[in-house]
């Protein structure tokens, strides 16, 4: 008998639900760019709502929404004060460089919060005859951190300190920290002017995320998402997944999160030398720091275990909806036997 191969590498993994296919196969679609499609103006209008905003739109990616976010909320030559390990300054490729001709000051990130003071050092020393600076972005939750959820409270005292400097809050997963916290998507996204959310992960779309802000900067949106090749023709199919993803996949992340939480108490007990604290696992990551973290990866593999790394010695192992309680029981119990810590 063949092992099943448990994967861990990331929530992107997840395929689309039954409901997702069949919603796909029945919807009613147009021409988006002429913004015709009945699907996806719905899918925009719910998400908007959903969140307390004037207006969203739906992009193929969550790096396009991102990148989409830096171009309507900077000027080229500004810069954008960020946690440094962030989707935005660390994983897409140098994008807002490219893209916006922006650079990035970066803040200690390794608890995913940013600290209110620090961003607003750089915001200070614009009197010093430093760069101004357009923008502040924010992960929640923080991914490279174990999935760390802001809390309402810390949104709110960042927004207000920055006074009139845009905030940006790249919530790929907004709704493991809104399941995680019981704060709604709705509080989080007053105190920010854009929201981005990434459908096909933990809600298990197929493709497409979503960006939110005021009609004004939407309007713009649609014309910088289009510059950057992202305007879809009958996307309604693939918004029909994510009306789906988001009717019925949010509630259910709470397993997600009971089973990181499993495989954080195995990853500390199995890595003592990681110094790994099992209680900063809130939602569905558990990313820890080990000195043979690619060493380990590859042990599990050879064990029907997917994981991966994030950064030099920093390993991750995410949960998500296609992993069954004995999958996980499996992990766990793989986890127990690494030979040496
Ligand atoms: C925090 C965060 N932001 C943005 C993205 C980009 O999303 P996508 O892969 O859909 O472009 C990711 C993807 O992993 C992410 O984890």
């Amino acid at each position: 008998m063949t092992t099943r191969t448990i994967d861990l590498r990331s929530d992107t993994v997840t395929q689309p639900t039954p409901a997702m296919r069949d919603a796909m196969f029945r919807a009613t679609v147009g021409d988006d760019g002429s913004g015709e499609d009945p699907t996806v103006n719905e899918l925009e209008s719910r998400f908007a709502q959903l969140l307390g905003k004037e207006s969203s739109i739906f992009v193929p990616s969550g790096v396009m929404a991102n990148q989409i976010a830096v171009r309507i909320l900077t000027q080229p030559g500004d810069v954008i004060v960020a946690g440094r390990q962030q989707h935005v300054v660390s994983f897409e490729m140098g994008a807002a460089a490219r893209n916006s001709g922006v650079q990035f000051a970066t803040v200690d990130d390794h608890r995913g919060i940013l600290s209110t003071d620090e961003v607003c050092e750089f915001i200070d020393a614009e009197l010093d005859h430093q760069p101004h600076i357009g923008l502040v972005t924010i992960e929640n939750t923080h991914m490279p951190s174990g999935g760390t959820p802001w809390s309402a409270d810390e949104v709110r005292d960042l927004a207000s300190k920055i006074g009139p400097v845009r905030l940006h809050m790249d919530g790929a997963r907004l709704f493991n920290a809104v399941v995680a916290t019981g704060t709604s998507a709705l509080q989080y996204a007053e105190p920010v002017d854009t929201v981005m959310c990434c459908l096909s992960k933990g809600l298990c779309a197929p493709v497409g995320s979503l960006l939110a802000g005021s009609n004004e900067l939407m309007q713009r949106a649609r014309v910088e998402r289009k510059r950057l090749g992202g305007a879809m023709r009958q996307a309604g199919f693939l918004a029909a997944a994510g009306l789906v993803a988001l009717e019925t996949m949010i509630d259910r992340l709470a397993v997600d999160h009971a089973n990181a939480r499993l495989i954080a108490d195995a990853v500390a007990a199995a890595f003592p030398s990681s110094v790994y604290d099992p209680s900063t696992c809130h939602t569905n990551i558990v990313a820890f720091t080990h000195p043979r973290a690619r060493e380990i990866v590859a042990w599990l593999a050879e064990n029907s275990i997917l994981a991966g790394t994030v950064a030099p010695q920093r390993a991750r192992l995410v949960t998500h909806a296609d992993l069954s309680e004995s999958d996980i029981a499996r992990a766990c119990e793989v986890i127990s036997t690494w030979p040496s810590n």
